[in-house]
């Protein structure tokens, strides 16, 4: 299987999300990434749950929810209903997070968690047969636009190995200045989603950005 790409809503123009939407309908990319802040998890408020529902009226890839939240099992069928098809949630915001990552499928979505870039990947080592997909984040989470911080490649490379030693599905996603230039090193270390978000909506041409990325190789340096 070849990688995925999920353009992250949060840095298109909210006065034109419509055709923001209609734009990735018609490229290349695999999932919609849509994040939802809490302003308590992390300091920054973006959209909620009617904004998922209107994006979800008119799109044609899953949506990819990503809950930077606290507390996020209070809202699992909320964001079912919504539209939600990957649900994912902090391992730094869940006391009982196995319990979460199974209600969340129980639900019918995919199961995802993301991890801040402070959190080693370890914590994951029990819960990696009931998650579909594995969020690293290469920003601290909070805004769009920050600089991709490097150890994350590490980080891929150590939770590559988990995922096939315990011969698990799970993917790996990296979240937070993904672009043209780490794209390659990325997918060499292991990672299997791209989201992209200033990456995409900030180029002159985003639908032909997204494409650039879906076709990056795996481990070549591209500038
Ligand atoms: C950050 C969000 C990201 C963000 C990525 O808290 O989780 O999904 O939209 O944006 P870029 O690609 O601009 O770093
Ligand atoms: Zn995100």
């Amino acid at each position: 299987m070849g990688h995925l790409i999920a353009p992250s809503i949060l840095a298109a123009d909210f006065n034109h999300l419509g055709s923001a939407i209609e734009m990735v309908n018609e490229s290349d990319a695999d999932w919609i990434h849509c994040d939802v802040m809490d302003g308590e998890f992390v300091p920054n408020i973006s959209f909620g749950i009617p904004i998922i529902k209107a994006v979800k009226s008119v799109a044609k890839k899953p949506l990819d929810v990503h809950l930077m939240i606290a507390k996020p099992e209070r809202y699992i069928d909320a964001f079912k209903e919504a539209g939600a098809d990957i649900l994912t949630v902090h391992a730094e915001a869940c006391i009982h997070l196995d319990r979460t990552l199974h209600a969340i499928r129980d639900a019918g979505m995919k199961a995802g968690v993301a991890l801040n870039p402070s959190t080693p990947v370890r914590v994951l080592v029990n819960v990696l047969e009931m998650t579909d997909v594995v969020c690293l984040m290469s920003v601290n989470p909070g805004f769009g636009g920050q600089k991709f911080i490097a150890n994350t490649l590490l980080k891929v490379a150590r939770l590559r190995r988990m995922i096939d030693q315990h011969m698990c599905r799970t993917l790996i996603e990296i979240d937070g200045g993904v672009g043209i230039r780490n794209a390659g090193d990325l997918l060499g270390q292991g990672a299997d989603v791209l989201v992209a978000g200033s990456s995409v909506f900030r180029a002159e041409n985003p639908k032909a950005r997204i494409s650039e990325l879906k076709s990056v190789v795996s481990g070549r340096y591209v500038v």
